[in-house]
């Protein structure tokens, strides 16, 4: 049912993002939106990124390539934009993996101004994460490190493939300024400049042999007065520069770096979609998460490395939602989602619906919202939702402002020393019972699923604009 047209009058840019730390679902909607698009622009994060594609009947998992290229993709255009990290090496394999499938890829740019991640900075990335101490849960796959020697002034940038002299200067130069990082360890890599030359050189001809590489930011620019849909990655949660700091990927993943690292401003963007799970919501890796089902062990038995979707699978596959005990309850809701990580298959922490975050969260992105997921609570009795924190830290300045114990928190705070102090205070919701998969209209909808809906909506100003129910592109709902 994708009678969008509504909802799109006037809209000549749209920007998909997320309101949470990410796996919200943003690929089914790019998907969704994709056949009313000619322009899908990446614009922000990497190959940290995950979405899962099924070709043929088997599922692909994709980093760096938009969601949007499997979709009819003839006559638009595919582009990753100025502010993705750009690893080619991983470009090259996903570019193989299409043809592998007979799958075209014509209409896929890349921008020539997008940073380029290089070996040595998944060797970085990777010793930060061996380190008790400064570990933050990564995907190792090298963004931190490479967003970084951009704001150092010596990254290299995707036109640097197609030059050899500028590409082996720049490299040189880079890991002579990296090298530092390895100066304390025994065994120290060892990263052979001449060959990753080679190595990289190779990509980008590669590159320029499908004439891929353009100023894509001219091209966007260009397309304004057809329709371009902004393609995000992560989370508000997740920014650089909104997030739970300094638990965040290394870009600006709200709307504001979506439209720049597409080659926009936000002035440009004429309607932004964020979206939430319905009603709880993930993490992967480390940092604080007030609403945690089962808190801390929660949270330690996910980033401990021993946990797969398999094991978990094995162990707990029958397991019955309604638990009483919150790591068992996290455990069956992860199950029922499905909520392992695209790219490290790590478990996905769980907790009930944060509205302090959420109020944060839509401050960035406006309160236009989709809701998915809604399917996995199903066979939930009870939804708790929190509405406030209660502060239970020591007296603690915010600017001007002080915290005191005992103090309610209505609007998060993005400060690691009081989100570990916050306990949230819950309403508990009548769970609706009943498989709602195959409902087709927004009044189908279950009573006691709308008026948790209403409630979340009148606590925070959030206006529901698109419902999903299902991973299907038809298990949509389009709200009032
Ligand atoms: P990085 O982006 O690999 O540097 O990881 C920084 C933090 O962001 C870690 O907690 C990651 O788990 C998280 N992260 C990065 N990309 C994603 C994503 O696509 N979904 C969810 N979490 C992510």
């Amino acid at each position: 049912m994708r009678d969008y047209k509504k909802l799109l009058n006037g809209v000549n840019t749209l920007a998909i993002v997320c309101n949470q730390w990410g796996d919200t679902g943003k690929g089914k909607f790019i998907d969704y939106f994709a056949d009313w698009a000619d322009v899908i622009v990446r614009g922000t994060g990497g190959a940290n990124a995950g979405h899962t594609i099924s070709i043929n009947g088997t599922d692909h998992i994709f980093h760096l390539i938009p969601s949007g290229i499997l979709h009819d993709s003839f006559g638009k255009f595919n582009i990753i934009g100025n502010g993705v990290a750009f690893d080619p090496k991983i470009f090259s394999e996903e570019l193989a993996m299409l043809r592998n499938h007979g799958i075209k890829y014509e209409g896929l740019l890349v921008s020539k101004d997008a940073k380029l991640v290089l070996p040595q900075h998944i060797l970085i990335d990777q010793l930060r994460e061996s380190n008790r101490n400064s570990k933050i849960g990564t995907t190792g796959r090298g963004i931190g490190p490479a967003y970084r020697d951009h704001y150092d002034r010596i990254g290299l940038v995707v036109n640097d493939l197609l030059n050899k002299d500028v590409l082996a200067n720049k490299l040189r130069r880079n890991w002579d300024h990296n090298r530092i990082h390895f100066s304390d360890v025994v065994s120290k890599p060892r990263l052979d400049i001449d060959s990753v030359v080679e190595e990289y050189y190779a990509y980008g001809k590669e590159l320029l042999a499908t004439s891929m590489v353009w100023d894509t930011d001219h091209v966007v620019r260009e397309s304004l007065s057809r329709r371009i849909l902004l393609e995000g990655a992560q989370g508000n949660l997740l920014s650089i520069d909104y997030g739970t700091y300094p638990y965040v990927t290394a870009s600006d993943c709200s709307v504001h770096g979506l439209a720049k690292g597409a080659g926009l401003s936000l002035k440009e963007v004429d309607l932004t979609l964020g979206i939430i799970k319905g009603f709880y919501m993930t993490r992967v890796g480390s940092g604080p998460f007030p609403t945690e089902l089962g808190g801390e062990a929660s949270a330690a038995y996910c980033n401990s490395g021993q946990v797969t979707k398999e094991s978990e699978l094995k162990q707990y596959g029958n397991l019955n939602i309604n638990q009483t005990a919150g790591t068992l309850q996290a455990i069956a809701v992860r199950i029922a989602g499905d909520e392992y990580g695209a790219t490290t298959g790590r478990p996905r922490r769980i907790g009930w619906l944060d509205i302090p975050l959420l109020r944060y969260s839509l401050a960035i992105s406006g309160p236009n919202t989709i809701l998915t997921k809604l399917d996995v609570l199903d066979q939930c009795n009870e939804i708790n939702i929190c509405f406030r924190y209660i502060y239970t830290g020591d007296t603690y300045c915010i600017g001007q402002k002080i915290l005191s114990k005992n103090d309610y928190i209505y609007n998060a705070i993005m400060d690691n020393a009081v989100l570990q102090h916050c306990q949230p205070e819950y309403t508990s919701f009548q769970g609706w019972k009943t498989p709602i998969g195959d409902m087709q209209s927004y009044k189908d909808l279950p009573l006691q699923l709308l008026t948790i809906l209403d409630r979340v909506s009148q606590a925070t100003g959030m206006k529901p604009r698109l419902i999903s129910v299902g991973k299907d592109r038809d298990q949509t709902i389009i709200c009032p």
